[in-house]
């Protein structure tokens, strides 16, 4: 795409994302993705200006449909900002365990906007090499949701190419994937764990509370703002107190608007749900 056409279409989706409730800023640096799909789109449809398929939205309303869906920036890594992998597998997670064993339940896991399964198979891979070791009686339920149906069959079926695996842990990744040609797959035990359900976030949300959410890269950075605050005061609902909330390393969360939840760790982008002390 030569620079014009990359002009045209930041224009274009300047005029079409606030329109579905999207933000623009959050779609600056990934939006070549997003505009190729247009592109494609416009072609499909025998539209060749970007003025042609503005004009074709508003005479059909029921595309605006498509753009939404073209509007998933899909971008995603296993263990993609690690130290916070790594401050939950050594510190959180264990004292999260040690009470929910106390109380004889599950520790309750929800990844959204999971992409192709790289988020919660980091969570997999770090409780069978971190926790089970130290405690291992210790339970699991592990949900993920996206979207996108296309994404979440590629999450079952667990292959990746060596790109998406740069941040595992060396030893980790020998033990957790096998290697089938040039790509690399997950060892079942790791795959098993992950319970995986096509959600739109903006219509529901899995069932019961959660000690673990992860909403990386998706509400604070591609919704707008009011969006936003709604989905995140829901998801503080489907939070058990002192559960904690993974934001990605670029992203706010609406503090003023979301009163039950507290920053724990700024840097690593970790939320809380009040300030109950597992220590205490
Ligand atoms: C940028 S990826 C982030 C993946 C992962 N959370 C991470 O941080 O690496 C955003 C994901 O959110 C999904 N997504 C976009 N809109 C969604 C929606 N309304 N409901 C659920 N998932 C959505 C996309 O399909 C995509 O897989």
């Amino acid at each position: 795409m030569d620079s014009e056409e990359r002009k045209c279409c930041d224009d274009f989706l300047r005029w079409a994302l606030p329109k579905i409730n999207m933000r623009w800023k959050g779609f600056r640096k990934v939006r070549g993705q997003v505009c190729k799909r247009i592109k494609r789109r416009q072609r499909e449809l025998c539209l060749e200006h970007w003025e042609g398929y503005r004009n074709y939205l508003q005479d059909n309303p029921e595309e605006w449909e498509v753009v939404d869906h073209m509007a998933r920036i899909t971008i995603s890594r296993f263990f993609r900002d690690r130290k916070t992998w790594m401050e939950l597998g050594n510190k959180l997670l264990p004292q999260i365990v040690h009470k929910a064993n106390a109380c004889k339940r599950s520790v309750r896991c929800w990844t959204a906007g999971c992409a192709s399964g790289e988020e919660p198979y980091s969570f997999t891979i770090l409780w069978r090499e971190k926790i089970l070791p130290a405690f291992p009686d210790a339970s699991l339920e592990l949900v993920a949701t996206d979207a996108d149906s296309y994404l979440l069959k590629r999450a079952r079926h667990a292959c990746y190419n060596s790109g998406s695996l740069k941040e595992i842990p060396r030893e980790w990744q020998e033990k957790a994937f096998y290697r089938d040609d040039s790509t690399y797959c997950l060892n079942e035990p790791y795959h098993k764990m992950a319970d995986f359900y096509q959600q739109d976030i903006r219509e529901e949300m899995p069932e019961g509370e959660f000690d673990l959410i992860f909403c990386k890269n998706l509400v604070a950075m591609y919704f707008e703002k009011k969006l936003a605050v709604g989905i995140f005061r829901k998801i503080s609902e489907k939070m058990r107190q002192g559960a904690f909330l993974f934001l990605g390393s670029h992203e706010e969360f609406p503090l003023d608007e979301v009163r039950n939840i507290k920053e724990f760790d700024r840097k690593l982008q970790i939320y809380r749900k009040d300030t109950t002390d597992y220590s205490e």
